[in-house]
């Protein structure tokens, strides 16, 4: 598999509320999960690093945890990047096949995918992924794989996501003073798809929303690929700071509430009625889950009502969608996937971790949906941007140039 060492694998998600370090070995029978590690992620905000000794904390403290549980060290790892700095685009590059034969060969591919990369792009931004959604040879269009076809001209369309140079070295930073190389970074939408998502999905047309503390992480996938990708700033974090908000008191508190009685949608087995703290802690007061229910839905449909309306204004009209996959620890709030049914008018599912055997219990919740696809991500070679940047001297290039600066 490219992109493994040894045949093991690592992802690391600092999220907004939690780091998530995960290992993984080739198996006979797949990729398999044999550690990972948690720890709370008090550094960053809306997917960005707002305190570096904090997130370098708790990289150390959830990577510690995946090697002790996996029995080995990690050094390289798959990092997932997010947050409101990162835009994409979809573009479109033709070559000539360089062949005598006139037959494609893995170079026009790299070539063809380089050349597409040549957008309108400030100094301050990089480009984290260029994604092949098809190649076209000699006209032909909808080609998934072109190597070994005939023809003399090759295109093809990329899905290209772009980040802020300061937001990703911030992120970068934190990984090596942790003592860990970066193998690669990932738009963290696109990780929880490679985890969440079957083949036939991403072919039919899929919508892939993964809420998460800080960001609410929209990735779009039409006829096998990644179409459009986003973020929105809002996530679980606002959430119970209206519920705290609401019911007058603390957040640890409004957290523990929301988790236990918090629902976007009216319990049939009757309402239940739970006491509160005082911000003072002196008293309580009773309030009910009919209560907390009109606090949590408008946020609820404030965050989906967003999502759609990026994509509305974002992907074509004709574009087939058959699906909404909800994923990341906001998806774990009864009824969302009702709630989101009505606002996308499509099926609903909430998504969990697959494609990977080894500690299948643990693994398969939502909130370790972009951990998972990070590692899937790594392992595949997906991660196309180590490979075909490495050649190209773009990115990887011009960031060890601009961060060895900073980490010397
Ligand atoms: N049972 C639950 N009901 C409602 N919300 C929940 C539940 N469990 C967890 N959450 C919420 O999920 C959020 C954390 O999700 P997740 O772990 O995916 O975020 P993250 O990856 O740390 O953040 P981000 O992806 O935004 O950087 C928190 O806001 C938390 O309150
Ligand atoms: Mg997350």
């Amino acid at each position: 598999m490219a992109g493994m060492k040894h045949g093991t694998v690592c992802g690391l998600d600092i999220g907004t509320t939690k780091t998530c370090a995960v290992v993984a070995v080739e198996g006979p029978t797949g990729l398999e999960v044999v550690g990972i590690g948690e720890a709370p992620s008090l550094g960053m905000r809306k997917g960005v690093v707002v305190d570096l000794d904090e997130t370098i904390k708790s990289i150390e403290a959830a990577t510690e945890q995946a090697e002790r549980m996996a029995g080995m060290r990690v050094q390289d790892v798959y990092i997932g990047i997010t947050g409101d700095h990162i835009r994409c685009t979809n573009n479109r590059a033709v070559v000539a096949t360089a062949n005598e034969t006139r037959e494609v060969g893995e170079v026009d591919v790299r070539r063809v995918v380089d050349a597409s990369k040549l957008i309108n792009l400030s100094a301050d931004r990089q480009i984290i992924h260029a994604l092949p959604r098809y190649f076209t040879v000699d006209g032909q269009e909808g080609v998934a794989d072109p190597v070994g076809m005939a023809g003399g001209r090759l295109e093809v369309d990329t899905h290209i996501v772009t980040g802020g140079q300061t937001f990703i070295t911030n992120v970068l930073k934190c990984v090596h003073r942790a003592g860990l190389e970066a193998a690669g970074v990932v738009f963290e939408p696109l990780a929880s798809s490679a985890s969440t998502l079957m083949p036939e999905e991403r072919q039919v047309g899929a919508v892939l929303l993964d809420i998460g503390g800080g960001t609410t992480d929209i990735a779009v996938h039409s006829l096998g690929s990644a179409i459009y990708s986003a973020t929105i700033p809002i996530g679980g974090c606002i959430l119970t700071s209206d519920v705290a908000l609401g019911l007058r008191t603390s957040h640890d508190r409004a957290e523990e509430i929301k988790r236990r009685f918090g629902a976007a949608v009216r319990d049939s087995d009757g309402e239940e009625t739970f006491a509160v703290e005082t911000l003072d802690g002196r008293t309580t007061r009773q309030h009910s889950t009919a209560e907390l229910r009109a606090i949590v839905v408008p946020r609820v449909l404030e965050t989906l009502r967003m999502a759609r309306q990026k994509i509305v204004e974002n992907v074509p009209r004709d574009l087939v969608l058959g699906e909404v996959v909800l994923t990341g620890g906001g998806s774990l709030l009864p009824g969302i996937a009702e709630v989101a049914e009505d606002v996308f008018g499509l099926p609903v599912r909430i998504g969990v971790p697959k494609h990977v055997v080894g500690l299948t219990q643990t693994v398969a919740q939502p909130q370790y949906a972009t951990a998972i696809g990070l590692i899937l991500f790594g392992a595949n070679g997906n991660g196309a941007l180590i490979e075909t940047s490495r050649r190209s001297g773009s990115l990887w290039q011009r960031l060890a140039k601009f961060t060895s600066d900073l980490w010397n």
